[in-house]
């Protein structure tokens, strides 16, 4: 439903007819943590479902915590709600208050009964918080602070309870009713309705209650798990989509096996299930034995979906199901524990990933990931710690920092202790804690103790945000080979000084001569200055450090290109080839875009990079999967981190213009390379999706060097298509275009998959994330598409998030680009302020951008803070971007 045709919004009228004064939200701090005062060791849910006026009865039986602060008030959170009835033991009471959203009520007792409804109307819900209609059906979404928008109820993550929840509603409408746990009981109503009982045994906290109801239809299998429980798996889709459900299942029953082979977890309820709903803020969600997916990371099917979109889908099955150990056996304090759970999981689901398929292609795709998305934050207005100190609003910090960094930072500890080691640690981690709210500094004693690593030191990578920037410098003392190495880690809001951290590095030095190294070793640095020495080498050796990308830090080392071009030719670390051959472009685009190039030294530039990716396209010992990240070009993003203040075009257009100068130079083995890997059947097999890869990536470069005669070979790649890997390969090319074939090629694709949500989805995604010199004008046109709608978020960061991801488009001079997304920001936040949010970053890089750029780009920050009634999520984005 679109935004302007949404009936009764009472949220967004109260906003626009008395416009508070603008007030700054409190700051929670980590420093400031207490106990709760009172427990709520079970809690009966009772609803009376309907989509647009949903009842919940909530019988909360409290308990005083010894380790309270032993007040008599008891404190429930809420948030847009009010109480229809208040009971204490049974009895109705009148004087409870309300502070702000939350209900206070006076207990005489250390143990009460207290009885609350509630009246909800879900289906005016846009916000995707607390119980919400989605496509005809109602679900929840509870993380972080959703489960207040239900009911009252202290909703905080170390408050755990054993949940019952009955549900009644119209069978008609949803003859399908889920929570977490199991279903004890069920049965008919009046009237059409039926009814469903469920028991969770499991004592857990608020944000991991969950609860389904509509038309659903699953895809079911079972799986026999490593102490002998029979657990029944279902994926629950709308109908007609069942079709598109076997590898989410598939992956299920793959994430199960794993985490008891890799982590000896086993899963511990006779019954798993994952729904999908179209509507959702993020990807998905690790609710007690029913996971809530996004469709996006569920459907696929070889006609609608890419190789990419079957590994996300994998990837996300693997990582809510990890969670069942890292998150719901053991969850968090805090919210400021968020990493405890986030990294631990992300580097459990990369682990899988990269046992699911191939080690090195998943370790550079995640890398890539750190890179352009990470290193931003950690060096613009919004950097935090993996663990953060204060905030506003905690559903800004579910972020890369917070997940991948955090998984980095977990995956150091176990390159330090080695996998059989950390395993040890991990073990003890979950025994230590299972059934408790646990911390960071939990988890790192438990790995310290369990692993025997002593993390005294390591401790600041939990405390310090920003990348530490090292530096390496070769000496060769006689047949000694000495390096050189120093750290700084950058100031950040908040944090002006650093302490040196330790950084584990992998080295190997090979010997020119033979192409070959006598063994890897892993260094540590924890100094700000430390030498490390090398015996037996006659000549200075070419040093490859960070190997695997052993430290999530950024390297500098002066070194010859010719030393790249050999490690990215003969290094037996996949990571550190890819490596080579990305330090050798950005060597070069940082300079050229600097101005600094001369005429010759840019033509030696492109020889080297030219005479490194020939040899990637050559070599017949690369696999095609392999090969195809080689030949991906380092992002905009990730050069413009190079450079103090950058003008992103300046860098666009030069990283354009290599493209095109390797698409002249190689056309013939680009072309070569299409042809060949075109030949391949479609298959989900390793080689066949490398041949995928290889053919879409030949084209990319094609159509840069040579546009015209490209636009028909990438039309015949999109008419031979029998996958959507090929089809939106051809069709991203194309859509760069200015040919004929782009308009005929988008119409077709359009009218092809009108009724498939999430390829329209990829539709207007491909068309604002283009090279196209219009994308402007595209995007002001899709905006006014009968598909497009502010009600979805798919559909909304399809649209606007490739756009703002899009450097050609977003950066354009003209500050267009800036006021597409500030004026979407605005809008959308009345709507659904978690997602209207997480476009701000975009506008607060405007420090690290050129000063006029950068005029623009505070300007709208400024309109975005001066809106009447803004949400705590963009104002707390906006306002910290403007510093
Ligand atoms: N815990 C979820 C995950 O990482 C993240 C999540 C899903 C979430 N939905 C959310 C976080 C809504 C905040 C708000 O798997
Ligand atoms: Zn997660």
């Amino acid at each position: 439903m679109d935004i302007a045709s949404r009936p009764s919004q009472p949220e967004d009228t109260q906003v626009a007819d008395a416009a508070p004064p603008p007030q700054t939200p409190a700051v929670i701090r980590r420093e400031d943590y207490q106990p709760p005062a009172w427990l709520v060791p079970e809690i009966a849910l009772d609803f009376a479902l309907g989509l647009d006026a949903t009842r919940v009865v909530a019988k909360l039986s409290v308990q005083r915590n010894p380790a309270g602060n032993g007040t008599s008030t008891l404190r429930l959170n809420g948030d847009q709600i009010v109480p229809v009835a208040v009971a204490v033991d049974g009895e109705a009471v009148n004087d409870w208050r309300l502070d702000g959203d939350d209900l206070l009520v006076e207990l005489s007792g250390d143990a009460h009964e207290i009885t609350v409804e509630t009246a909800l109307n879900p289906a005016a819900n846009s916000q995707l918080m607390g119980l919400y209609a989605s496509n005809g059906m109602l679900c929840t979404q509870c993380e972080a602070e959703g489960f207040r928008r239900i009911t009252f109820f202290p909703d905080r993550p170390d408050v755990l309870s054993t949940y019952s929840v009955r549900m009644s509603g119209d069978k008609a409408t949803f003859p399908i009713l889920l929570a977490n746990g199991n279903c004890t009981a069920s049965g008919e109503g009046e009237d059409g309705m039926h009814w469903a009982e469920w028991h969770d045994p499991w004592p857990k906290p608020s944000y991991l209650f969950a609860l389904v109801a509509g038309d659903l239809i699953a895809n079911h299998t079972t799986f026999q798990t490593m102490g002998g429980r029979t657990v029944d798996l279902n994926v629950w889709v709308r109908p007609g989509d069942e079709g598109r459900t076997d590898h989410a299942l598939e992956s299920l029953v793959n994430s199960l096996k794993w985490d008891e082979e890799t982590f000896g977890r086993e899963y511990d309820l006779d019954l798993f299930n994952i729904v999908a709903v179209s509507d959702f803020n993020m990807g998905a969600m690790e609710n007690k034995g029913l996971n809530v997916f996004n469709t996006r990371y569920v459907l696929a099917d070889p006609d609608t979906a890419t190789d990419g979109d079957y590994d996300a889908v994998e990837g996300v099955i693997g990582h809510e199901y990890f969670h069942n150990w890292s998150g719901n056996r053991v969850t968090c304090r805090d919210w400021f524990q968020l990493s405890l759970k986030e990294g631990f999981t992300v580097l459990r689901d990369q682990l899988f990933s990269a046992d699911m398929g191939s080690e090195a292609v998943k370790r550079i795709e995640d890398v890539r990931i750190l890179r352009s998305a990470q290193f931003p934050e950690d060096s613009g207005p919004l950097a935090h710690p993996i663990r953060p100190d204060s905030y506003q609003e905690i559903s800004n910090f579910y972020t890369a920092t917070v997940y991948n960094k955090g998984a980095e930072v977990i995956r150091m500890m176990r390159t330090m202790a080695g996998a059989e080691r950390f395993r040890k640690g991990t073990d003890l981690y979950f025994e230590r804690h299972d059934g408790e709210a646990a911390t960071c500094e939990d988890f790192v004693k438990a790995i310290e103790d369990g692993a025997g690593l002593d993390l005294t030191q390591f401790r600041l990578w939990y405390s310090q945000a920003g990348t530490p920037q090292v530096r390496v410098e070769q000496v060769q003392n006689g047949t000694e080979t000495v390096l050189t190495l120093t750290q700084a880690v950058p100031a950040t809001p908040g944090q002006p000084e650093k302490q040196p951290m330790p950084i584990p590095l992998r080295v190997a030095l090979f010997d020119r001569a033979t192409g070959t190294h006598s063994g890897e070793q892993l260094i540590v640095l924890t100094k700000a200055e430390d030498s490390f020495a090398f015996a037996g080498f006659k000549t200075a050796p070419v040093v490859s450090i960070n190997r695997g990308y052993s430290a999530p830090v950024a390297i500098e080392m002066d070194r010859d290109p010719a030393d790249l071009v050999f490690l990215a030719a003969h290094d037996d670390d996949s990571f550190a080839r890819y490596e080579a051959m990305q330090s050798l472009v950005v060597r070069h685009l940082v300079a050229a875009v600097d101005g600094a190039l001369s005429d010759e030294a840019r033509e030696a530039g492109q020889q080297a990079i030219g005479q490194a990716f020939a040899a990637v396209l050559a070599d017949e010992a690369l696999d095609d999967l392999m090969r195809g990240e080689l030949m991906i070009l380092p992002s905009v993003a990730y050069l413009a981190e190079q450079i103090l203040v950058s003008d992103p075009s300046a860098i666009h257009a030069e990283r354009e213009a290599l493209k095109a100068w390797l698409g002249r130079t190689c056309a013939e083995a680009l072309a070569a390379m299409h042809d060949r890997a075109s030949a391949v059947p479609y298959s989900r097999e390793a080689a066949a999706r490398g041949a995928r890869k290889v053919k879409t990536q030949a084209l990319v470069y094609l159509a840069a060097g040579q546009p015209q005669q490209t636009a028909a070979r990438a039309m015949a790649q999109y008419r031979a298509a029998d996958n959507m890997t090929d089809r939106q390969g051809a069709l991203m090319v194309l859509a760069g275009l200015d040919a004929p074939e782009r308009e005929e090629a988008l119409a077709d694709f359009y009218a092809r998959y009108a009724d498939n949500a999430l390829v329209v989805d990829k539709w207007f995604s491909l068309q604002a994330g283009s090279l196209h010199p219009r994308v402007l004008d595209h995007v002001r046109e899709l905006a006014k598409h009968p598909a497009f709608t502010m009600g979805n978020p798919n559909r909304v960061r399809a649209l606007y998030m490739a756009l703002a991801v899009n450097p050609g488009a977003f950066h354009d001079a003209s500050g267009e680009g800036y006021r597409t997304i500030g004026d979407l920001i605005r809008r959308l936040d009345p709507v659904n302020p978690q997602t209207a949010a997480r476009f701000v970053p975009a506008l607060g890089r405007w420090r690290r951008i050129e000063p006029v750029r950068a005029a623009l780009m505070r300007e709208e920050l400024e309109k975005i803070v001066a809106q009447a009634g803004l949400s705590r999520d963009v104002f707390e984005q906006a306002s910290k971007s403007l510093g």
